[in-house]
């Protein structure tokens, strides 16, 4: 719905103005999606692992896809946070101004993910079930740098949701 709002409201200020803006709302629009999709794509890849981990599936190939995923998306999270892109340009963004006024430790919790998935993903591809028990800890943990706490909950770069 905002986007649809956002979409119409471009369309009467660049009759106004210039289409520049409108090209803009659009590139801020999609990186929003793209970066939601970066983080569920993660959240999501745990469950193949959990469940190698638990007892619960033997599917080996399943859990080593999922971390190559994981691996591969933690790798991008820098690139989606371009300045601009917080609620200034994208009102349904949690996206904190701390992840610009203070891009280094930002950046840092990304690394430790960054790093984190990639041992995960080199246990995974092992297909050894007490090695990505290891590995699935410390990257559960670099997710909870950003995260910490309940699902609502906000951290260090994410405002609270909304109630
Ligand atoms: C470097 C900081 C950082 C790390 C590390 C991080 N996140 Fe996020 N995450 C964010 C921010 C910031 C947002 C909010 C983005 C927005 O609303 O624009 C977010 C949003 C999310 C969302 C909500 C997506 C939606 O649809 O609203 C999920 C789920 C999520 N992260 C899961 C994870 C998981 C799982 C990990 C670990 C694999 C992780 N995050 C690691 C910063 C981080």
């Amino acid at each position: 719905m905002v986007t649809k709002k956002l979409i119409l409201g471009a369309i009467a200020v660049a009759a106004l103005a210039s289409t520049a803006w409108v090209v803009d709302v659009a590139a801020q629009s999609n990186v929003l999606q793209d970066r939601l999709q970066n983080m569920r794509a993660m959240g999501g890849s745990f469950r193949p692992i959990a469940a190698v981990v638990q007892g619960q599936s033997q599917d080996l190939d399943a859990a080593a896809t999922a971390a190559r995923t994981m691996a591969d998306q933690a790798k991008r999270i820098t690139t989606l946070y371009p300045a601009g892109s917080g609620r200034d340009g994208n009102p349904e963004s949690r996206a904190r101004p701390e992840i610009w006024s203070n891009r280094a430790e930002f950046e840092r919790l990304a690394g430790n993910l960054a790093t984190a998935a990639e041992a995960l993903a080199t246990a995974a591809a092992s297909k050894n079930v007490d090695a990505i028990r290891t590995a699935m800890g410390p990257t559960q943990q670099a997710c909870g740098g950003c995260h910490g706490g309940p699902p609502a909950s906000g951290g260090p770069f994410r405002f609270e949701r909304p109630q």
